[in-house]
Order: C-alpha cells, then sequence, then structure tokens
C-alpha cells in the first residue's frame, strides 16, 4: 500500500516517510489546536451546536491546511505541500484551472519528471545521480534498468530503494519489448550511466530528444563500438593525448554520435595510467553528469 502511495505522489522512499509524518502530525496537532480554540472562544456543551459545528470545519478547511503547510516547510517538502494546497484550492474552486498540476491527470507525479538509469556497472554515476534528485526535487529517479545479474549497480538501487528492470539481450533489441514497463513507471526521461549495448531506433522512437548518454572521453574522439570505460583510457593514453575528459550528449542510433550537450576536460599528467585516468574522469563525471541532467530536462519540459 505505501509503494502505491510513494509511486502515486512521485517521492523517493526518504520523502515518503518525510510527507507522512507531517500529515500525522499535522493531524494531531490540528485536534489540539481545536481545543484550544474553541476553549478560547467559550465553546461548551451550552453552545449551540451549529456554532460548534461551523467552528470546527472552519478548523478543519483552513487551519489544518496552514499547520500542514508549516510542517511541509520545516520537513523541506514546501514543494511537495504547496502543490497539494494548490489542488485542494482549484477543488474547492478557489483558483482557475491555469494553477493546474499534473495530479489533474489522475497522477499525483508534482511536476516531476520521472527518469530511468540505465547502467550495468559499477554504477558510481548512477549512484552520484540518485544523491542529487535527493535533494533537489525536480526529477525523480523511478527506475534503474540493468542488463548485468551481479551489477553494482543493482546494489546501489538496492539501499536506495529503487526498482529494477533486468533486461535481456533478445527482448531488448525486438527494440519496444520493455516500452510497456518504462510506461508503467511513467518513465519520461531516460539517462544511460556505463550502459553498454546499442539504444534500439524503437526506444529512441518512443523517447525522441529525452535519452542522453555519458562517455569518458572527448568525442567525437575515442568513441564508437567497443569503446568504453578502460578502453577508452587505454586507447587516449596510448595515443599521447595531452588531454581527456567527459562528452554528455542525446543518444541517436549510431553508437557516441548524438548531438553534443556539454563537454569537460582533464590534463594527462607525463605519468598517468588508465586507472589514475579513469579517477580523474570519474570525478568529472559526478561533477557535472547529475547537473547536466537538470538542465537538460528542465529545458526540454519549458
Ligand atoms: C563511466 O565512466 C561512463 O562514462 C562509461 O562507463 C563508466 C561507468 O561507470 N560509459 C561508457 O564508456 C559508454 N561508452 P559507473 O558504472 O561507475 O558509473
Amino acid at each position: 500500500m505505501f509503494r502505491r502511495l510513494q509511486e502515486k505522489w512521485g517521492v523517493n522512499t526518504r520523502q515518503f516517510w518525510i510527507i507522512f509524518t507531517a500529515f500525522a502530525l499535522t493531524g494531531t496537532t490540528t485536534a489540539i489546536l481545536t481545543r484550544y480554540v474553541t476553549a478560547i472562544l467559550g465553546v461548551d456543551i451550552h453552545t449551540f451546536w451549529l456554532w460548534k459545528l461551523l467552528l470546527r470545519v472552519c478548523m478543519l478547511l483552513f487551519g489544518y491546511q496552514f499547520v500542514l503547510l508549516g510542517f511541509g516547510a520545516l520537513m523541506g517538502q514546501w514543494t511537495f505541500f504547496w502543490k497539494y494546497e494548490k489542488k485542494l484550492l482549484q477543488k474547492l474552486g478557489l483558483i482557475g484551472s491555469k494553477e493546474k498540476t499534473s495530479m489533474d491527470h489522475g497522477q499525483w507525479t508534482m511536476d516531476k519528471t520521472r527518469i530511468a538509469i540505465f547502467a550495468s556497472g559499477a554504477g558510481s554515476n548512477a549512484e552520484k545521480i540518485i544523491q542529487y534528485f535527493e535533494k533537489h526535487a525536480s526529477v525523480a529517479v523511478s527506475l534503474v534498468v540493468c542488463n548485468k545479474p551481479g551489477a553494482g549497480v543493482l546494489n546501489i538501487a538496492a539501499v536506495n530503494s529503487i526498482p529494477v528492470l533486468l533486461i535481456e539481450k533478445e527482448a531488448f533489441f525486438r527494440g519496444d519489448a520493455y516500452l510497456p514497463s518504462l510506461k508503467q513507471y511513467q518513465i519520461g526521461f531516460i539517462v544511460l550511466a556505463g550502459f553498454l549495448w546499442k539504444i534500439p531506433a524503437a526506444l529512441i522512437a518512443a523517447y525522441p530528444g529525452r535519452i542522453i548518454n555519458i562517455h569518458p572521453a572527448l568525442l567525437p574522439g575515442y568513441g564508437g563500438k567497443g569503446m568504453y570505460g578502460m578502453k577508452v583510457h587505454e586507447a587516449v593514453i596510448a595515443a599521447g593525448e595531452k588531454k581527456s575528459g567527459i562528452t554528455i550528449h542525446y543518444v541517436n542510433e549510431h553508437f557516441d554520435e548524438g548531438e553534443v550537450i556539454f563537454q569537460a576536460a582533464c590534463v594527462i599528467a607525463e605519468n598517468e595510467t588508465p586507472e589514475s585516468l579513469a579517477e580523474k574522469i570519474h570525478q568529472l563525471e559526478h561533477t557535472h553528469y547529475p547537473l547536466v541532467v537538470e538542465q537538460t530536462i528542465r529545458r526540454f519540459s519549458l
């Protein structure tokens, strides 16, 4: 039941329990406040019943909402509760349809874009993205898609209570086999973070301009089929390059050829090894990828 409510609200587990607590505290606090307010106003058993009823309804309708917003703000969930209140005001006809939130479409997505992270490796980028969006509520990481049983990213998903979709090669390359699952989780954007299979045309067509990838080199150099992870760093060092870096790009039907969104470079030291370069590159990725994901989604939703 909790899981379904969490999905309905479009929040992560931590947020869910904070919001749940805020609702619980608001109920208790409003009940106590109602008792105090009615006592201050001199309400007792002799008071006319209609007056008592009106007072309670007012406390419930207005007092409760103020207390809820107060707890929401105190607990760092202002955005969620403000949208909740707006929805309520709409229902009461107090604000117009211009104020509509995405809750009106039957889902409490709270204007969040739900993303799926496709990853098959250690998952350090996935972890940074998950951690970033724990604090920045504009995006919800709703699914991890992985093609490798035992991959480190599966543990990261489990620790963060993010559902996992384990995919199989044959079904994935058929193209649309996993679309219903992505739809089920209301995925609006796909982030590849160490996912090495080529994305089939049907998936690209289903998510036009909404799939991005990170590559551990300065594309167009050192990209293409078979160029991933340590292989890239080994090739860069073997070629005697003075710098390398990261490229974040849109995904099209060709490996590492989509439009570039962002690049950042680092210097290659005299005694650089593929391992030390991998570390530098990972640092660049962890610093920039979550931010670029957020900016790209924001640009897309404008
Ligand atoms: C990252 O360095 C990413 O750029 C690379 O795989 C690594 C995954 O690390 N991706 C590619 O090489 C794609 N061609 P992570 O699992 O620790 O995030």
